[in-house]
């Protein structure tokens, strides 16, 4: 297993640029199951989930390549309709595949992708969707059976607005008769970036970004060349980083908007941060102070996926910040870890109540994607050489993050592969 090493209490300085984002290129490569055609794809990174994503649309019967951060996925030929446990275990995101292959091949069989660290993830949400657009749907054994015998266009309510059941709906949406209206849809940057996606393609499909999302059943036909957007919880992540090591970091290729609420947080701790069109400049100099409430909530509000890496921060802060978690039922395994290196944080249910101070250095392990990221970032600011195992948690969200790190300044080491 690999493992960083890390020599933290340097400040980082430099510029670096972000990445594309993970949460976009994934249902967007199950996208390209619809067109029947080439998609290009630009600004994908190389990441762990990104490579499982590929392998079940060669398994699907696509020919994919990558040459730099263009992926190319033709999917004129698509021969089966599975996917199986294997790849669905190692990916749970995995079934927002299911929408695109019952509506490319009218049947679908994956097995249930099941919790994961942060949560139980139930799909309750998406297998409602598309039984509502009148999608056949057994569960039997591990695996979920769909069958889609005569996909209706209808009005979906979501009771929550969730990111994956939103894509799986839209993704199905489009190869059925007359309209959907997908309401109390997730309103997240990479739903827009989707639904640009599949305009390209030759859909119907308008209010990414709203409540209420409309798809007409025309079925992408075109083929597509696209930019992924980028990502932003790793500029939330590089953010966090910079504050709480202190420094001048300056990120590139970005979407300031798209940070607004972890932006504000950082501000109120003390950052200067400035934004002028796809770059964002933090300067910190000195320890954090407290910051405001930071309530995790659907976009456009905090981002559950910067909870962790703002946790990490706000440990070597002056004083106190109270994290109250909404989104996921386990989303705060990366405290103990923290407390390894010395970190205050005071847990009841879903809140979290963090007493900044200092952080020493410690061997510390990833417990999930976002997790690990913060226990980085905690090592980066911790006094002494830290030790963060079990890193292959944190491949599957971040592009070359040590060689990013090194670049600003950081002293870390990756030891194996
Ligand atoms: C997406 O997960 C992201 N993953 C997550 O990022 C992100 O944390 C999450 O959205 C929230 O923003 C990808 O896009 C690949 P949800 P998703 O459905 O779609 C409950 C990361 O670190 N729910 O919006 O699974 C669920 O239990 C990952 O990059 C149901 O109850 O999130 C959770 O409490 C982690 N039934 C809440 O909704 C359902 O059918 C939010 O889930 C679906 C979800």
């Amino acid at each position: 297993m690999s493992h960083y090493v890390v020599r933290g209490g340097q400040a980082l300085r430099g510029t670096i640029p972000i990445s594309g984002a993970k949460n976009s290129v994934l249902p967007i490569l199950a996208a390209t199951l619809l067109n029947g055609g080439r998609n290009v794809l630009h600004n994908c990174p190389d990441l762990r989930d990104v490579r499982w994503a590929m392998a079940i649309l060669e398994h699907l019967g696509c020919k994919v390549s990558r040459e730099g951060d263009t992926v190319t996925v033709d999917s004129t030929v698509v021969d089966r309709w599975d996917v199986p446990h294997e790849l669905m275990r190692e990916m749970r995101s995995s079934v927002i595949f299911l929408g695109p292959i019952l509506a490319r091949c009218g049947r679908a069989r994956l097995s249930l992708p099941g919790g994961c660290d942060i949560g139980q993830r139930p799909i309750d949400l998406h297998l409602s969707a598309l039984r509502r657009l009148g999608a056949d749907i057994r569960q039997q054994g591990g695996d979920i059976f769909c069958e889609a015998r005569d996909l209706q266009g209808r009005d979906i309510i979501l009771s929550f607005p969730s990111v994956g059941a939103t894509e799986n709906a839209m993704l199905t949406a489009v190869a059925c008769g007359g309209a959907t209206r997908v309401i109390n849809a997730a309103r997240e940057p990479e739903i827009a970036d989707l639904q640009e996606f599949l305009r390209k393609a030759g859909a119907s499909v308008s209010g990414g970004g709203e409540s209420v999302i409309t798809v007409s059943g025309e079925m992408p036909r075109r083929d597509v060349e696209h930019t992924i957007l980028p990502d932003r919880i790793e500029t939330a992540t590089f953010l966090c980083a910079a504050a709480a090591c202190g420094g001048e970091v300056t990120l590139t290729g970005t979407e300031p908007e798209h940070v607004g609420t972890v932006i504000q947080c950082l501000r109120e701790a003390g950052c200067a941060i400035g934004c002028a069109g796809r770059t964002i400049t933090i300067q910190a100099e000195g320890r954090l102070t407290a910051m405001p409430t930071v309530r995790t909530m659907p976009y456009p509000g905090f981002p559950t996926d910067a909870q962790a890496p703002l946790m990490a921060a706000a440990c070597t802060g002056a004083g106190n910040t109270l994290f109250i978690e909404t989104i996921f039922e386990n989303r705060f395994r990366h405290a103990n870890e923290l407390a390894r290196m010395g970190a205050d944080i005071r847990i009841s249910g879903r809140t979290a109540l963090v007493c900044g101070g200092t952080l020493h250095g410690a061997r510390v392990r990833s417990c999930d994607l976002r997790g690990g990221a913060a226990l980085v970032v905690a090592a980066l600011a911790a006094q002494g050489e830290s030790i963060v195992e079990d890193i292959f948690h944190i491949d599957r969200g971040y592009e070359r993050l040590a060689e990013k790190i090194t670049a600003l300044g950081g002293n870390i080491q990756r030891i194996g592969t």
